[in-house]
This record gives structure tokens, C-alpha cells and sequence, in this order.
């Protein structure tokens, strides 16, 4: 995991580098003979800026799916079913019975903007109250991401 971490920082610090070559003084005289230049370098930052963004995000991925509660749960094969049943039970009351949502948000569809690792955080972390912290074996953690599915 820390390994990850610091292979992120070093693109991380490369990027950085990147940024101040380009805001450089030099580059910024040449920039008043040729106005094209500067919408060029404003075009870089933001080029470099979205792609140390994109290592953040994938960095914290690969450091949740380093998780081995995470990685157990992936191994598992899900059963609608039982999922449908876990649902029923710990979360219609917010969400609805068919996930149209109630005092929660809609989850229809909520697969397609949400991956299979961030809903495991979503629904065992507790981060967003009122919606409790839920303990589920990674069997059932499974069946619950198979029936969001379907939602
Ligand atoms: C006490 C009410 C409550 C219960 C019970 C509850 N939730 Fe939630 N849930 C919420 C609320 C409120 C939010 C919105 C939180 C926010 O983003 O601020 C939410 C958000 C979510 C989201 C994120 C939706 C999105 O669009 O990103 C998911 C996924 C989710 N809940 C799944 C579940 C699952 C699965 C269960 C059952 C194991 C469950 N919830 C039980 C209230 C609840």
C-alpha cells in the first residue's frame, strides 16, 4: 500500500515539475511576441493539472482495493435473491422498496456512476448521516452489490 503511495507522489512530483516549467519567466516574454503561446501554456496546465487529479483518484482506488475486507468481497459471486432480501430488510426504509428512493437518494442506476468499490466505502463507512454504518459479511456484501445492479 505505502508502495503505491509513493509511486503516486513521484508522478505526482513530475507533474509539479511540469507546472513550473511552464510557468517559467522566460516562456512568459516570448509569450508577449506570440499571443498564441500563452492560450498554449494555459492549455498544458490545465492538461497537467486534470492528469495529476487522475493519479490522485486512482491512487485512493488502488489503496481501497488494496483493502482485504474490499478484495474479499470482489471474489465473491453475488446472488440477486439474497441481495434483494439484505435490501429489503436494512435499506427500503430509506431508499425505498424498488430504490426510488424516500428519505435516501433514488439508487436506480446508481451502478453507473458509482463503482463496485465506492458503494462497498458508501455503505460500511458511515461517512454520509443519517445513513448508518452497515457491517455485512463479504458474502453479503456481494449479494447487495449484485442487486444494486439490477436496480
Ligand atoms: C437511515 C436512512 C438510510 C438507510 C437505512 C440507508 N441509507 Fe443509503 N443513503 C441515505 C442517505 C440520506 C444518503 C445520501 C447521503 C449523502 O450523500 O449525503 C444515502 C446514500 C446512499 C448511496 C449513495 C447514492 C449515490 O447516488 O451516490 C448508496 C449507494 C446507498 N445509500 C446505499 C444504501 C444501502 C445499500 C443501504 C442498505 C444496506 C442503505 N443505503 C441504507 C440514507 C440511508
Amino acid at each position: 500500500m505505502l508502495c503505491i503511495f509513493t509511486k503516486n507522489l513521484k508522478i505526482l512530483s513530475t507533474f509539479s515539475f511540469l507546472i513550473t516549467l511552464l510557468e517559467d519567466p522566460a516562456i512568459n516574454e516570448e509569450q508577449i511576441l506570440n499571443p498564441n503561446l500563452s492560450a498554449q501554456k494555459a492549455l498544458l496546465i490545465v492538461l497537467a493539472w486534470a492528469l495529476a487529479i487522475s493519479v490522485i483518484i486512482a491512487g485512493v482506488y488502488q489503496i481501497r482495493l488494496s483493502d482485504p475486507y474490499v478484495r474479499d468481497v470482489l471474489n465473491h459471486h453475488g446472488q440477486v435473491t439474497q441481495g434483494n432480501a439484505i435490501f429489503q430488510l436494512n435499506c427500503s426504509g430509506c431508499h425505498g422498496s424498488t430504490g426510488a428512493g424516500k428519505v435516501g437518494p433514488s439508487l436506480q442506476r446508481v451502478t453507473a456512476h458509482r463503482s463496485q468499490v465506492g458503494l462497498i466505502d458508501q455503505i460500511t463507512s458511515g461517512k454520509t448521516p443519517p445513513m448508518p454504518k452497515f457491517q455485512a459479511s463479504p458474502q453479503e456484501m456481494a449479494d447487495l452489490l449484485e442487486y444494486l445492479k439490477t436496480l
